[in-house]
């Protein structure tokens, strides 16, 4: 029955929907858009060996050489062909995504900010220890568009968003626990919107106008991530699930990154498969790998070893944690920028980070939030 209240609550739910949605027309327009498949940007590898820990300067970003680089504007040359929606359907769900939200590394990262939560602030529900985190935000970025989506309206926008690839939104709804969905909707939404994902119990310590250096030309890189943990210690594997593990709290990307279409393609995919199987996780056991941080640092190693994306003649070996341990500044590898510990794990009292008041801090996550099993998502949080 609809009551007068259902009424009143789904009317703010389809308002809500449309503010989100209001510009989303262009990208409808399927037999317009650029060709498959979609090239990345073919940006060299920095490469060195040595692990040795980056001593520069804070705010000093280590780039890669420019040898070898291939010319980035080429990709905007490549002439124009159409896709029928029945050719695009059969084809990859990888190159699916890369044609519904094509990356273009050179624009602007978008002005949003993105969290989830049971409640909105607006709510009587909306819990009081996250009154400031979620404010930091407004107050530290008041041009950006700041929303808060609840899992009711979060649903409702990723069927808008994937409505070209209904598997993505099957898997979204096939996922078992509430901390999978808010997982796979932080990839869904930059994925698709671009802008900065935050967890709700993570508070902004400085703008992210501020994150990376000035003099780094904002179309050299449509990512921007944090390091969770770096054990420089021989029993690491007993805490950590990784040597670096790279943090999901905090991500700022623009629409299409391939990291994220790669962490969309691997979640839709698995959760399908297990969906099929009946192998789905009955318990929070395998989050950190399955939607976490594991999986989300796996695939960006990935991607910085890709030879679609990388030149990976130019440099000799592969890139691994090696690159980035005990980084205090910024480092830049193809399109990703890479912050030091400090950035996003302040005042941990551990591999190196610093405190909250470092220059270099810019987001401190809560670890001790009660609404995530912690314990399991950030292994040996307390070493
Ligand atoms: C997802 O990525 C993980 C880690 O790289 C890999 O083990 C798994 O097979 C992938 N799943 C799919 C369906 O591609
Ligand atoms: C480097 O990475 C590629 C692709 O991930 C992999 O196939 C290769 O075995 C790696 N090489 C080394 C030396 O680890």
């Amino acid at each position: 029955m609809l009551t007068f209240r259902r009424a009143l609550i789904i009317a703010a739910a389809v308002l809500t929907l449309f503010y989100l949605l209001r510009n989303t027309q262009a990208e409808k327009q399927i037999q317009t858009a650029d060709m498959l498949p979609k090239p990345g940007p073919v940006i060299p590898l920095q490469n060195n060996d040595n692990p040795s820990p980056d001593t520069a300067e804070q705010h000093t970003l280590s780039t890669n050489s420019p040898k070898g680089q291939k010319d980035p504007s080429r990709r905007h040359r490549k002439p124009q062909t159409q896709i029928s929606l029945q050719d695009l359907r059969v084809k990859p769900l990888k190159e699916q995504l890369a044609y519904n939200f094509p990356y273009d590394p050179e624009s602007k990262f978008p002005a949003y900010i993105w969290q989830t939560w049971k409640y909105t602030p607006a709510s009587g529900k909306f819990d009081p220890t996250f009154r400031e985190p979620e404010a930091s935000w407004t107050l530290l970025h008041p041009r950006f568009v700041h929303e808060v989506i609840t899992d009711s309206v979060a649903v409702q926008l990723i069927k808008h968003l994937y409505s070209a690839t209904p598997e993505v939104v099957e898997a979204y709804k096939a996922l078992p626990f509430p901390v999978l969905k808010a997982d796979f909707f932080r990839y869904l939404i930059l994925l698709a919107r671009g802008g900065i994902y935050s967890d709700i119990d993570t508070q902004a310590l400085q703008s992210a106008t501020e994150w990376v250096p000035p003099d780094v030309p904002r179309s050299s890189y449509g990512m921007v991530i944090g390091i969770e943990a770096d054990p420089d210690r021989p029993d690491w594997a007993d805490w950590y699930s990784r040597r670096i593990q790279f943090c999901q709290w905090t991500i700022q990307a623009k629409p299409g990154h391939p990291i994220l279409r790669a962490i969309v393609t691997n979640i839709t995919e698995e959760t399908l498969k297990r969906k099929d199987q009946g192998t789905l996780p009955k318990d929070h056991e395998s989050v950190v790998e399955y939607t976490g941080p594991a999986i989300w640092t796996d695939i960006i190693f990935k991607f910085f070893n890709d030879p679609e994306y990388f030149d990976m003649n130019s440099g000799n070996g592969n890139i691994t944690w090696r690159q980035f341990t005990g980084i205090t500044s910024a480092k830049k590898v193809g399109d990703v920028v890479v912050l030091p510990i400090t950035s996003f794990s302040p005042g941990v009292k551990t591999m190196g980070a610093g405190e909250d008041d470092d220059p270099m801090a810019f987001v401190k996550h809560n670890f001790e939030g009660t609404w995530k099993p912690a314990n399991l998502r950030h292994i040996g949080e307390t070493y």
